[in-house]
């Protein structure tokens, strides 16, 4: 693995504080374009990405449950039609394809300077009223995007040792 890519991975933090600036919208591109390029199960792309900067949009997506989204930019909403994606017993595929898109999605931000914060509590039905997505459409995910105005630290993480066992689980 390249030096770089673990530098993006170790210097991203979850940013809850943007400055108002706008972002270019190249930038924005090349984010989604990280987003696009996810793997995903049976190549089903069910995701579609909602990117808000109508005031009037974000304000109604912050009484989701999270106020202080209004003050981004910019939020990106992670939209999955699971009829696209895959079930397997009782797991949802859809999850995990948002899931790693939206990683995509955050790491690229980070390597463009910018922050995110993937929110997963927020009311789903304020949030679809909010952005006017069909019934068959889960909102997955909310995040913020722009240029971060706080610099938080390193959150703990579990040590290596904890979360990592050989061969078998016992
Ligand atoms: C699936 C998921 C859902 C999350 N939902 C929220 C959320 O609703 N609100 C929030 O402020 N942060 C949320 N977070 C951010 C986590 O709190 C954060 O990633 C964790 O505390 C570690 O901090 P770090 O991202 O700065 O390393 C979520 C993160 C993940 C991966």
């Amino acid at each position: 693995m390249n030096v770089e890519f673990m530098e993006l991975i170790r210097r991203r933090r979850s940013i809850r504080k943007y400055r108002p600036d706008p972002i270019p919208q190249t930038k924005v591109d090349q984010i989604l374009e990280a987003a696009r390029l996810a793997p995903s199960w049976a190549n089903g792309q069910c995701w579609t990405f909602i990117v808000v900067t109508d005031p009037k949009v974000k304000r109604a997506l912050a009484e989701a449950g999270n106020e202080w989204l209004e003050h981004a930019p910019c939020i990106i909403a992670a939209c999955a039609d699971p009829s696209q994606s895959g079930q397997k017993k009782d797991q949802d595929y859809y999850l995990l394809d948002i899931g790693i898109a939206m990683e995509h999605l955050v790491l690229a931000a980070e390597g463009q300077g910018m922050g995110t914060c993937w929110i997963g509590w927020f009311d789903e039905q304020k949030a679809r009223d909010a952005l006017g997505v069909p019934a068959e459409v889960r909102v997955v995910a909310l995040t913020p995007l722009g240029y971060p105005d706080e610099e938080p630290s390193a959150r703990p993480r579990k040590s290596l040792s904890e979360i990592c066992r050989k061969d078998r689980w016992e």
